[in-house]
């Protein structure tokens, strides 16, 4: 093998050797650079004479020719694997799921109080409403429960600092007052016959706690007034609701007789848990009776010519009875594991 042959074959070997551009350069300056092999051989040719100079000089040539075409093809082929791995390092999988938003989904009180609406709605109850912050005297003394009444301290009251008079409301019962009084109101001075059908849902607060007490907790009042309102109307009424809301007509309810000051009689509502770990046990979901004439009275209406019925039913509760669910401050511990179970 000629000298020159020799030089092609290592640099060619050095070339494929060199797995980056930097050792690429190295290997170059070996052969190419300015003392490398072939540069130092063309120095060579001044010592020559002028025929010999021309051959030899065309044969280095033409080995510098390949020694650079070898470099070339090197260099290309580095810099196409280099391009492959960055593209490979900075691939996207367009064939992955993406991550999505997730699905909201309304709170099961949420979905019992809408529900209750469109119950109510259906046999004439419009929804009416009332502050949280409540007066001393909408809370209590409109409701027959004066200052100094023991009844008062059936409900443990949250008051508030600026004003002995002011408080969170600890039920929706002030709403049967407002509501009797904006009916009044409408009709000053004429006796049109009241037909007052409402429903008031909303937020009410107690100090109490433990697995069928929340500090913060739903009721809905139910409030009818008007001529020969009865006792049996709204136990028919309410029973109605109850086989409608659990879609059966085999429940297990009973009214107990209890005391309130706004009702004349009154009584507690039970309902037996038919899921859950709790099933056949009873829980207390409401309170109802025939309007105090008293409360008539303070919210404008002639108790000698109206009567009327009130109750006072707890949201959260009932969500606990449709879902089967132990222990009710699981509804505003907020956590999703728990919630998401309840959305559609
Ligand atoms: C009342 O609040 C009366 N205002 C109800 C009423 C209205 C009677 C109209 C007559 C006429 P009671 O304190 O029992 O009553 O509460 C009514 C319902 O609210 C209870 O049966 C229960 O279902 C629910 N409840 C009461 N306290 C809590 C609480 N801390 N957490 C969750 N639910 C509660
Ligand atoms: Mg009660």
């Amino acid at each position: 093998m000629s000298q020159l042959d020799e030089i092609l074959l290592q640099a060619q070997t050095a070339f494929a050797q060199a797995t980056d551009s930097n050792a690429l350069e190295q290997a170059k300056a070996l052969f190419l650079g300015k003392s490398g092999q072939i540069t130092e051989l063309l120095k060579g040719l001044g010592k020559l004479d002028a025929e010999a100079r021309r051959a030899a000089g065309a044969e280095i040539n033409a080995c510098k020719t390949a020694v650079e075409a070898a470099l070339e093809a090197r260099r290309d082929a580095l810099r196409t694997a280099a391009l492959e791995q960055q593209l490979a390092a900075e691939a996207l999988d367009v064939t992955l799921p993406g991550r999505g938003a997730g699905h909201g989904g309304l709170h099961p009180v949420t979905r019992t109080q809408e529900r209750y609406e469109t119950l109510f709605h259906s046999i004439g109850f419009e929804v009416a409403d009332g502050p949280e912050i409540e007066t001393d005297w909408y809370n209590f003394t409109a409701l027959n429960t004066p200052e100094n009444h023991p009844a008062r301290s059936m409900h443990d009251t949250f008051y508030l600092q600026n004003g002995e008079n002011v408080l969170l409301r600890t039920h929706t019962s002030p709403v049967q007052i407002r509501a009797m009084q904006a009916h009044a109101k409408l009709h000053a001075g004429k006796d049109v016959m009241p037909d007052l059908r409402i429903i008031a849902p909303g937020r009410v607060y107690r100090v109490d706690s433990d697995a069928t007490h929340s500090p913060m907790f739903h009721q809905v009042e139910g409030l009818w007034v008007g001529k020969d309102i009865s006792f049996a109307g709204m136990k028919g009424v309410i029973i109605d609701f109850l086989q409608r809301f659990f879609e059966t007509e085999e429940l297990q309810v009973r009214l107990r007789p209890s005391f309130f000051p706004f009702t004349e009689p009154s009584a507690e509502i039970d309902f037996a848990f038919m899921t859950g770990p709790n099933k056949g046990r009873w829980l207390e979901i409401s309170g109802c009776g025939m309007v105090h004439p008293n409360v008539l009275r303070f919210g404008g209406i002639d108790p000698e010519k109206y009567t009327g019925f009130a109750f006072g039913m707890g949201l959260d509760r009932l969500t606990m009875l449709r879902y089967g669910v132990n222990d009710l401050r699981q509804f505003f511990e907020n956590d999703l594991r728990f919630l998401s179970q309840f959305s559609e």
